[in-house]
C-alpha cells in the first residue's frame, strides 16, 4: 500500500517535495499538507507547485495535521520546534526531516527525552538528513568507509559563494554576512547557534558510527571583511563588513582532531587568500588506510543549458529527496530514532521511474 504522506511547510524544499509526491511512480499518496502563511491557508497542493488541482488542501491548522491518518510526516519548516515533532509523533505518525534531529542520542539530554518518549508513545521514528547536514557528512563518508581497513581523519569541506541565493533575509539577518566581523560567533543569535549545533550533531553521527571514540566537538567561526562594496540583489556589502565565514566542527579524541566539517562560505565572491582551497561543493577527504578523496557537485544538469536559478535549486531537489526516498525505510524501522547510520542505504523510490 502507498505511504501516506504530509507536507510540513511548503518552501523551496517542501515543493520539491510536494512536486515529487504527487508523481504517481514513486508509490506516495498525499494526505495532507501544513502551511504557515495565511495567503496559503485553503489553497489546493496542485495549485500551490503550479500545476493542476489534486484535491488535498493546504491548511494552517495543526490540530487539523495532527487529526490525518498518515504514515508519514515530511517536516521542512525554516524554524523547528521540538514540541511540535513530539505531538506529530505521539499522534503515530513517523517524521523525515531536513531541518534537524540528525542524531537525536546527541542532542540535549531533556530534548532528547521527549523525543523518544513520542516516538514510544506514537510507535514512530524520526530521521533527520538531507544534502549537508545529511548525506555528504553521513551517508557518502560512511559508505566510502566500506572500502577502509583503518581510519586516521576524517574531513568534509563544503565551499559555497552564496551571492547567487536570493534569499537575503538568510544570508544578511541570519547569518550575518555585512555586519563587522566582531558581530559574528559561534553564539551571535539563534540561528548561528543552532546552525551550529546541527553540524556539531553531525560530527557526532560520524564518530560514532566509525568508532572515532571522540570526547567533545567544537565549533569556531573565523569572519573575514570584504575588501570592495557588493551590490547582492537587494542588499549593499559594504567593504569592511563581513564577507566571509569559516566554521569549523571538529571531533576530538584527547585533543587530537579526527572528525571535521568545515565551511568555507563567501558572500561577493572574494576568497580570503588564506583560507583552504578545495573546489567549488563539497570536498571529502578521508585519510587513512586507503586515503580517500571524493568531490561532489549538483547541478541542474550536465547536459542542457540551465538557468543559475535551476542549477541553485538542484540542491533544494537533492536536500529534500534525500529524506523523501528515506520513507518507507523509516516506516519501517522499529519506534525510535532512526539514522543514516542505522537505516538501509537510502535509494531514489523513482530512480529511472520504469
Ligand atoms: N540538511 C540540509 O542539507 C538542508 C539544506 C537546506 C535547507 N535545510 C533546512 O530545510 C528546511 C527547509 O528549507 P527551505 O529552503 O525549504 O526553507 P524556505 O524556502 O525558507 O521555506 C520556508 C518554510 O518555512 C515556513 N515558515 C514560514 N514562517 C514560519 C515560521 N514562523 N515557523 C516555521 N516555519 C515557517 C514556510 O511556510 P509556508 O509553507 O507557509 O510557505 C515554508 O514552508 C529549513 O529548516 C532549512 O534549514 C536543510
Amino acid at each position: 500500500m502507498a505511504h501516506r504522506i504530509v507536507q510540513w511547510g511548503t518552501g523551496a524544499i517542501g515543493k520539491e517535495v510536494l512536486a515529487t509526491v504527487l508523481d504517481p511512480r514513486a508509490g506516495l499518496e498525499l494526505v495532507g499538507v501544513k502551511v504557515y502563511s495565511d495567503d496559503k491557508d485553503g489553497v489546493d497542493a496542485g495549485t500551490l507547485i503550479g500545476r493542476e488541482p489534486v484535491g488535498v488542501l493546504a491548511t494552517t491548522d495543526v490540530e487539523r495535521v495532527l487529526a490525518l491518518d498518515a504514515d508519514c510526516v515530511v517536516y521542512t519548516p525554516r524554524l523547528t520546534s521540538i514540541s511540535e515533532v513530539c505531538a506529530i509523533l505521539a499522534s503515530g505518525k513517523n517524521v523525515v526531516t531536513t531541518a534537524f534531529l540528525f542524531h537525536p542520542n546527541r542532542i540535549r539530554l531533556r530534548d532528547r527525552d521527549r523525543v523518544l518518549a513520542a516516538c514510544l508513545k506514537g510507535g514512530t521514528s524520526v530521521h533527520g538528513c538531507g544534502l549537508n547536514p545529511g548525506n555528504l557528512s553521513g551517508a557518502l563518508p560512511l559508505a566510502l568507509s566500506g572500502m577502509s581497513r583503518t581510519i586516521d581523519t576524517l574531513k568534509l569541506q563544503e565551499r559555497a559563494d552564496w551571492s547567487v541565493y536570493d534569499s537575503t533575509a538568510i544570508t544578511f539577518d541570519n547569518m550575518r554576512f555585512g555586519r563587522p566581523a566582531d558581530e559574528i560567533s559561534v553564539t551571535a543569535n539563534d540561528f548561528l547557534a543552532f546552525n551550529s549545533s546541527i553540524f556539531t550533531e553531525q560530527v557526532w553521527l560520524l564518530a560514532d558510527a566509525l568508532h572515532a571514540g571522540i570526547d567533545e566537538v567544537t565549533a569556531s567561526v573565523e569572519a573575514v571583511a570584504a575588501e570592495h562594496d557588493h551590490e547582492i540583489f537587494d542588499h549593499l556589502l559594504r567593504a569592511g563588513t563581513t564577507s566571509g565565514q569559516r566554521w569549523n566542527w571538529v571531533g576530538r579524541r584527547r585533543g587530537q582532531p579526527l572528525v571535521e566539517i568545515e565551511t568555507l562560505w563567501t558572500v561577493g565572491n572574494e576568497y580570503p587568500k588564506h583560507w583552504p582551497k578545495p573546489q567549488h561543493g563539497w570536498t571529502l577527504t578521508i585519510e587513512g588506510d586507503p586515503s580517500m578523496r571524493a568531490h561532489f557537485l549538483s547541478l541542474a544538469s550536465f547536459e542542457r543549458d540551465a538557468s543559475m536559478l535551476e542549477h541553485v535549486n538542484s540542491a533544494n531537489v537533492a536536500t529534500g529527496m534525500q529524506v523523501l526516498n528515506a520513507v518507507p525505510a523509516v516506516c519501517a524501522a522499529a519506534p525510535g530514532f532512526a539514522t543514516t547510520a542505522t537505516l538501509p542505504q537510502v535509494r531514489s523510490l523513482i530512480g529511472f521511474g520504469n
